[in-house]
């Protein structure tokens, strides 16, 4: 199987774009698609400061490694949530690659943060533990990035993750979620803009594209997210997609194409968490500090 667009031997095939890519096209394509996204959305110039919030996965470090590859100012936030074992190992992927690179990597515990890593709040509150994880992750990037000056915080969802999102969203047909549902979220008082950079890229092209450029990433997935509703919608999708190519990326472009016809998501009035100081819907103590509290009340293990 040759390239489409030279004569080496092609190592991936995409039906959804009809092309068959060897190393080098196959890194010039993903490096393209991501610029595509940051343009055509506006998402950061190459005079402002980003933030990468890496997980240790092929995803944000990939993503670290086009931003810097492309001339943006990227540094990383790693957060390790206290989940033994899969922490310490995506910890590990994340460090290395920033040492072997010269980049720099802020690193947060959530167990110092909250009191308690990600298994001990699972294991104490009820509810599902990724709506607590996903929680704590969005406060903590935030705040770290109000904290460093950035400008933008960039997060590595790729098409897989957006076209399994928006299937969520759509089959509930939640349209606060729906208008949420969007590459880039403008910043706000005490809220730094976020963006997702890699919406455009498979995951397959992810993989691929790691291991062209020597990017070693953790595999394992992350134990509580075992049965997830998530991991069901992306196989669906995978299925669809063997059957129908293009599947996902029609899905998620015609999506965005119709986005600005959905009703403005409603203007929620933000306070002054009175602990931390954040800005929440709520009344009283932002979420973040409502499950600090509770993991303080805790009897012990
Ligand atoms: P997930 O919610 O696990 O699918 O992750 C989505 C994105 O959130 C990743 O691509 C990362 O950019 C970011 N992320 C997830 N977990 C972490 C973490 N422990 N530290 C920093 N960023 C993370
Ligand atoms: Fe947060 Fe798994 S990564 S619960
Ligand atoms: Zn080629
Ligand atoms: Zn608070």
């Amino acid at each position: 199987m040759r390239c489409t667009f030279c004569e080496n031997r092609a190592v991936l095939r995409l039906r959804h774009a009809n092309l068959r890519l060897c190393p080098e096209h196959l890194v010039a394509r993903v490096e393209k698609e991501a610029q595509r996204a940051i343009r055509e959305f506006r998402m950061f110039t190459p005079q402002e400061k980003i933030l990468v919030a890496v997980s240790g996965g092929k995803d944000s470090l990939g993503l670290w490694q086009i931003l810097t590859n492309l001339g943006y100012r990227a540094d990383g936030l790693y957060m390790d949530l206290g989940i033994a074992g899969y922490s310490v190992r995506s910890r590990e992927f994340c460090e290395e690659f920033a040492r072997e690179r010269g980049l720099t990597l802020h690193v947060l515990r959530v167990e110092e943060e909250v009191g308690a890593g990600l298994d001990e709040i699972a294991r104490v509150l009820r509810g599902e533990p990724c709506s607590h994880c996903g929680a704590i992750k969005r406060y903590l990037m935030n705040r770290a990035a109000l904290a460093g000056g950035y400008d933008a915080l960039a997060t590595g969802h790729n098409l897989d993750d957006e076209a399994a999102t928006l299937l969520g969203n759509a089959l509930r047909w939640d349209l606060e979620y729906l208008g949420r549902q969007y590459p880039v979220l403008p910043a706000g008082r005490k809220l730094v803009r976020k963006v997702k950079p890699l919406i455009y890229v498979s995951e397959r092209e992810m993989v691929a594209y790691c291991l062209i450029r020597g990017i070693r990433y953790i595999y394992e997935e992350c134990p509580h997210s075992v049965g997830a509703r998530s991991l069901f919608l992306k196989d669906i999708l995978n299925r669809l997609e063997d059957q129908y190519p293009s599947t996902k990326i029609t899905f998620l472009k015609s999506f965005l194409r119709v986005h600005p016809l959905l009703p403005a998501p409603e203007e929620v009035e933000l306070r002054d968490c009175p602990v931390c100081g954040m800005p929440t819907a709520a009344e009283g103590p932002c979420r973040f500090c409502r499950i600090k509290e509770r993991m303080a009340q805790r009897a012990p293990a």
